[in-house]
């Protein structure tokens, strides 16, 4: 039997919700969230960022914004599945020594087991590139090309034990142009992520319990 979703506490400007993000590459859906904090009264605050990848680009907006940016690798094991929950301890270890209350993952590659789920479930939000239940997985784009769709977009939804299948936050769609290549499409998803997730945020930390 899944387990419920636990929402967070109710976050203010005054006593914001403690946030990590997760990220596996270049952090552009970071860099927003992080200039969105900055320059606006907001109810979250960023006070970690993790990527699985040591060579993730996002890493380096740690030291821009003056955050801890640490890269968590996979961990040897003899067993995927051992080393899968290595990893996670190792990261949910640093969630709990940085006293997060919310997991951001945005632009994370990796799958989390319902072990990790499990723990943070309600807490743990995503972001998807296409109009979710459409094109769940790691190639939604090239799923969406393949599949001669005229519309795309993005999803913010929770995280449950299954891949891209938890209650939907909100959706924007994207319209998808004749002749629009992976990178084009990706690149013109990115920037309505980049309005649209800080902006989900604001409103899902002041909901609270
Ligand atoms: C975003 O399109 C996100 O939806 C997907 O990966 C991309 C992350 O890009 N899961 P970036 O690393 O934030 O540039």
């Amino acid at each position: 039997m899944s387990e419920p979703y636990l929402p967070p506490r109710k976050g203010s400007i005054k006593n914001p919700l403690r946030i990590a993000v997760l990220i596996s590459g270049s952090g552009s859906g970071l860099l927003a969230l992080l200039n969105h904090q900055q320059s606006n009264q907001s109810p979250h605050i960023t006070k970690l960022i993790i990527s699985d990848n040591i060579n993730a680009g996002g890493l380096r907006y740690g030291e821009d914004f003056g955050i801890p940016a640490v890269a968590i690798s996979l961990p040897d094991s003899v067993s995927k599945i051992e080393q899968r929950i290595m990893h996670e301890n190792l990261i949910h270890d640093k969630l709990m020594n940085y006293d997060i209350e919310l997991v951001v993952l945005s632009g994370y590659m990796r799958i989390l087991t319902s072990t990790f789920v499990s723990k943070w479930k309600g807490r743990l939000i995503n972001i998807h590139p296409s109009l979710l239940p459409k094109y769940p997985g790691a190639h939604a784009h090239r799923d969406a090309l393949a599949d001669g769709a005229n519309m795309t977009g993005c999803t913010v939804h929770l995280v449950d034990e299954g891949v891209d299948t938890g209650e939907i936050i909100a959706q924007e769609e994207v319209e998808i142009l004749d002749g629009d290549t992976i990178e084009e499409l990706q690149e013109r998803v990115k920037k309505i992520e980049h309005q649209l997730y800080p902006k989900v945020l604001d409103t899902f930390c002041s909901k609270g319990v």
